[in-house]
């Protein structure tokens, strides 16, 4: 049985190696515990709230008009149903690793590998977006101030080249471009993104000296951007025009869903907090408070800045608009107020790429306890009590793409592999033995028998949804793979709600599964053939390194 790719670690074993510091490789001691509610709240708001408000939403708004607000209440009500399957782990699993090592005790280790290898999607490859747009709001600060870094050294080949070839089809000037303006080597025009990578060493540096350093820093830069975010509402109330809510949804509901990625995007980090479950003074009191307080706030949030927004400007305006916030006050000559959320939205984007940049390292600690990374993975420092080496790597591996990648394909990537994740969390919570003592517990996930709403709801569902139900199968062989993403969807959906309906499963959790099964299958099935490609490569390492070097692997003789 041990030798089986379901064996599972059992919930006393976990909180024993955490207790026991098997992080540390030289058995100097755990974690420091000096996070509170307060804290991880703040955590929460600091990884949730960046690059997505300051700049994704624009093109969100363009696609779904002033009734993109309902994408993000969907959105919401999706993570809030995977924040309350999150605290009910992490009211039982107190330990760092998030899905990683919920999954763990719940699928067992094949599954817990196949998650953490998706969550470095949701961590280390979102980061490089992050600091991306960090770098392109950061050189609109450095023109406001009159300092003109070469335009080589603050893009991307790719986008370089897009930029370029758009030009000479326009007929416009092409001689200040990156492009045109960058040293070549042989063929090769030498562009990089210096100010993303600069951001990513200086973040890793501080994630590296400690979590109280960290913590100070992202508690600062959350209190500042929600005050920039509330000024923006502020002001921006009194130039809303009532006229540009109407149409609400100019492109109908089918407009609204287009912007699922970039949306789903938005609220990706409320769960980056339950990484630092061995770092909180009271966990399970704490964690799930956390996760639902910055959920609820953020949400709060991004509905009032959307309806700001897109009140003070057509939505039809926001097309490639990716500064929509300073943008919108550019229109209404308040460049000063546009120049602030600048300055705002790189502080925001800083501390979103701390928070995961803290996360990242925790998880892989976690695996390296369990034997299936090498033990300096989980290696703690003995000064800065942080994993040292994997805050180190992890620094490596999103400041260097940093540098070359273009941020488009990476955005669907993280999503993907974000609400993969957040599935198998929903899923895992309905697999845990049931508790005796339940009053013991700090956090109880509330059990509501789904076996008459989820049925009913997905007759619903079908009802609204018979037209595209009839296309897809009709368009199956000519159309985009998106439809045969969507019977694919179909075909879980029905299969669990059987599975619902017979075992009386929980409401809470199946409504999560669905929700982020659908969000998922709204993505470009372009981008999920590079997930399944990143899978592949996950499952390759496991095979040739963590099935035999796991803690759960049979001893040789
Ligand atoms: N939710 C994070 C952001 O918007 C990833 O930047």
């Amino acid at each position: 049985m041990s030798n089986s790719l379901f064996r599972k670690k059992s919930i006393v074993n976990l909180l024993q190696d955490a207790q026991d510091g098997l992080s540390d490789a030289h058995g100097s001691g755990g974690l420091k515990k000096v996070l509170n509610v307060r804290d991880l709240t703040f955590m929460g708001i600091a990884a949730v709230i960046g690059a997505g408000i300051f700049s994704t939403i624009g093109q969100a708004a363009y696609d779904g008009g002033p009734g993109v607000i309902f994408l993000f209440l969907i959105t919401a009500i999706t993570c809030g149903f995977t924040a309350l399957c999150y605290a009910e782990f992490a009211s039982r699993v107190p330990v760092a690793g998030s899905a990683y090592t919920y999954s763990y005790v719940t699928f067992g280790e094949l599954a817990a590998w196949i998650i953490g290898w998706a969550l470095i999607l949701e961590y280390s490859i979102g980061n490089i977006v992050v600091a991306i747009s960090w770098s392109s709001y950061f050189n609109n600060v450095l023109v406001g101030m009159g300092i003109h870094l070469p335009a080589w050294l603050t893009t991307d080949y790719k986008t370089a080249q897009a930029a370029y070839d758009a030009a000479v089809t326009a007929g416009t000037d092409t001689s200040a471009l990156a492009w045109a303006t960058a040293p070549t080597l042989g063929s090769w025009h030498v562009i990089m993104n210096i100010p993303a990578f600069v951001i990513v060493i200086l973040v890793t540096i501080l994630a590296y000296v400690g979590i109280k350093e960290s913590k100070k820093s992202a508690n600062f830069m959350v209190g500042l951007k929600i005050v920039v975010l509330m000024i923006v509402v502020a002001i921006g109330v009194f130039y809303i025009n009532t006229d540009n809510w109407t149409p609400f949804l100019p492109n109908q509901f089918t407009g609204v869903l287009k912007g699922v990625s970039a949306v789903f995007f938005a609220y990706i980090g409320f769960d980056a907090i339950s990484t630092t479950a061995e770092e909180c003074a009271n966990p399970q009191r704490d964690l799930p408070r956390g996760m639902i307080y910055s959920l609820v706030i953020c949400t709060i949030i991004y509905v009032i800045v959307t309806l700001v927004i897109t009140g003070m400007v057509n939505y039809s305006e926001f097309q490639h608009v990716s500064d929509p916030l300073a943008y919108v006050f550019d229109k209404i000559h308040l460049e000063k107020i546009g120049y602030v959320i600048s300055i705002s939205a790189v502080v925001a984007a800083t501390s979103v790429i701390l928070v995961f940049q803290i996360g990242q390292p925790r998880i892989w600690m976690s695996m390296s306890r369990d034997g299936l990374l090498p033990k300096r993975f989980g290696k703690v420092h003995p000064k800065f009590q942080t994993p040292s080496f994997s805050t180190i790597l992890t620094g490596v591996i999103v400041a260097i793409p940093s540098l070359f990648i273009d941020s488009a394909i990476v955005t669907d990537l993280t999503s993907i592999g974000t609400l993969f994740a957040f599935v198998l969390v929903c899923g895992g919570v309905l697999l845990l033995p049931k508790l005796e003592n339940k009053a013991a517990k700090k956090f109880n996930l509330p059990y509501i028998n789904g076996q008459i709403i989820i049925p009913v709801m997905l007759a619903v569902f079908c009802f609204f949804f018979r037209e595209r139900i009839v296309d897809s199968f009709t368009n199956l062989t000519h159309e985009s793979h998106q439809e045969i993403l969507f019977i694919i969807f179909l075909v879980l959906a029905v299969a669990i709600t059987i599975a619902t309906a017979i075992k009386k499963l929980s409401l809470i959790p199946v409504l999560g599964m669905l929700c982020c099964l659908y969000l998922m299958i709204e993505i470009p099935a372009k981008s999920w053939i590079v997930f399944f490609g990143w899978m592949a490569f996950g499952l390759a390492i496991y095979f040739l390194y963590g099935y035999r070097k796991s803690k759960l692997a049979p001893k040789a003789a």
